[in-house]
């Protein structure tokens, strides 16, 4: 009987139960092949002690549920990871442990879900002899090697309906109202929602602004009659000439992203007429049930995985062409990460074609 092993590594993302389940409903099903969880990302693989047998009754149930059962981790880089030697905390190379307790557990295959931290990792380990199948997850959607993550869906979803919310504060009060939405240092999020929720402006780290094309455009608006403005604006988005701006320097380096949509607000109400308020959408893009299409999408990338894992394609990535669920070597997928917005884009030069302002011009 062969043995796989499951982890979900870095933020979790709605999805992440739909992928476990798959994997222990195919590896259960089609190969009569065992399934192993391990807690709180590569953690587990260091700690082995916090592992968990999957069967059908630990899976039942949790297709519509978001986070993951198995727990999520983005600090455990087996590579650099936080130990106390002597009383100190030491940053110490941990996988050569990983890789024998991935010969203890008798784990045939290792399957990784995570973003692009947590596979290229993956791959590092992978080079090292590890065999390792990656599933990408992101909200982000900037995992490249593949067109969409999941848990980009829902997090577009979530987003859209807080514009759609937000609309209707913009009109009573003839305000611009700013939704500053997650993504790093890529704008797939904020111009998804923003395209859906109808924003007048989506600005983007992809393409620096300029406030004062913005405030020309409410103005032109105004003038046309629109008092009001909604404002899809990633985290990483910064003016031109400027830099992205962090909240914090804990987390995921260089730190957290946050921050912008304010600094925006404050310059729109001290340097023009445009009344200004701005939400933090924050880590409800994160939670919840995911959509359907997610759940799809996170169903077809576990059932692709343990079909990876069982064919001893070690080294690949499940990913998704259009319709089509395929596979792809991690370390192209790594190479092609983080995937961004093309500015020069058909799907940009269509949100231009509507009206829609990216604050370049
Ligand atoms: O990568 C997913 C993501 O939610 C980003 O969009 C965001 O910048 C970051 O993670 C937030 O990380 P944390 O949960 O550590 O605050």
């Amino acid at each position: 009987m062969k043995r796989i092993g499951i982890l979900t590594g870095g933020g979790d993302a709605p999805g992440l139960n739909a992928v476990i389940r798959a994997v222990v409903h195919t590896a259960m099903n089609e190969f009569d092949a065992e399934v192993i969880g391990l807690r709180n990302g590569f953690d587990g693989l260091l700690e082995p002690e916090h592992l968990i047998n999957l069967s059908h009754t630990e899976v039942r149930g949790i297709l519509s549920h978001g986070g993951t059962i198995l727990g999520a981790a983005n600090r455990g880089n087996p590579f650099s990871r936080k130990e106390i030697v002597n009383g100190k905390e030491t940053i110490v190379d941990m996988s050569d442990k990983a890789l024998q307790n991935i010969e203890k557990l008798k784990l045939d295959s290792l399957i990784v879900v995570g973003g692009d931290g947590t596979l290229t990792i993956s791959k590092a380990l992978y080079d090292r002899g590890a065999p390792i199948v990656g599933v990408p997850k992101t909200i982000d959607n900037d995992m490249g090697g593949t067109d969409i993550t999941f848990g980009f869906d829902t997090a577009m979803h979530t987003a859209t309906e807080a514009l759609d919310k937000l609309h209707t504060t913009a009109e009573s009060h003839s305000r611009a109202m700013i939704l500053e939405l997650m993504g790093r240092n890529a704008g797939w999020i904020a111009l998804g929602a923003g395209i859906a929720g109808g924003a007048d402006a989506i600005l983007i780290p992809e393409i620096a602004y300029d406030l004062d094309h913005v405030i020309q455009k409410f103005e032109e608006r105004a003038l046309n009659g629109s008092h009001f403005n909604i404002v899809s604006l990633a985290e990483g988005a910064y003016p031109i000439g400027g830099t992205p701006q962090y909240q914090s320097k804990e987390g995921t380096y260089p730190g957290r992203l946050g921050g912008i949509g304010n600094t925006i607000a404050n310059d729109l109400n001290v340097n023009s007429n445009i009344n200004s308020r701005c939400t933090i959408l924050g880590h409800l893009q994160r939670g919840g049930t995911p959509t359907p299409y997610d759940r799809w999408l996170a169903s077809l990338y576990g059932a692709g995985a343990t079909h990876l894992a069982m064919a001893g394609a070690y080294g690949y990535m499940v990913n998704i062409t259009g319709r089509d669920i395929g596979s792809i070597s991690l370390a192209d997928a790594v190479s092609q990460t983080p995937k961004l917005v093309n500015p020069n884009g058909d799907l940009v030069k269509a949100v231009r074609g509507m009206g829609i302002t990216f604050g370049d011009e």
